[in-house]
């Protein structure tokens, strides 16, 4: 099973299990991280699930939507690794995965 590793807004790290299929916001939020509020559930309407990708993974992961992209322009705290982790699906290549929660708007 592929993990994933997540930094909260304290800067703690946790290393978590992720099923293949599962959201990278589904796995941070199961594994009781509350600061991710991921509002919408997972429909690329609210913002609230953003976070930083490691740059090491940034050629594994999928393209950004147009969706996503113009929800992400709606966030004060955008970086270039910035994406909405409900968009973002665990595989084994994502094994290692590496996120940031990013601060709240
Ligand atoms: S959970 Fe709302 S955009 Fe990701």
């Amino acid at each position: 099973m592929p993990k994933l590793v997540v930094v909260n807004r304290a800067g703690e790290e946790k290393t978590v299990d992720a099923d293949n299929g599962l959201s990278v916001m589904e796995a941070i939020r199961d594994n009781g991280f509350d600061e991710l509020l991921a509002l919408c559930g997972g429909c690329c309407s609210c913002a609230t699930c953003h976070v930083y990708v490691d740059p090491a993974f940034a050629d594994k992961t999928p393209a950004i939507s147009e969706d996503e992209n113009d929800l992400l322009d709606s966030s004060d705290h955008r970086n270039e690794t910035s994406r909405l982790s409900c968009q973002l699906t665990m595989s084994d290549a994502l094994d290692g995965l590496r996120v940031t929660i990013a601060p709240e708007d």
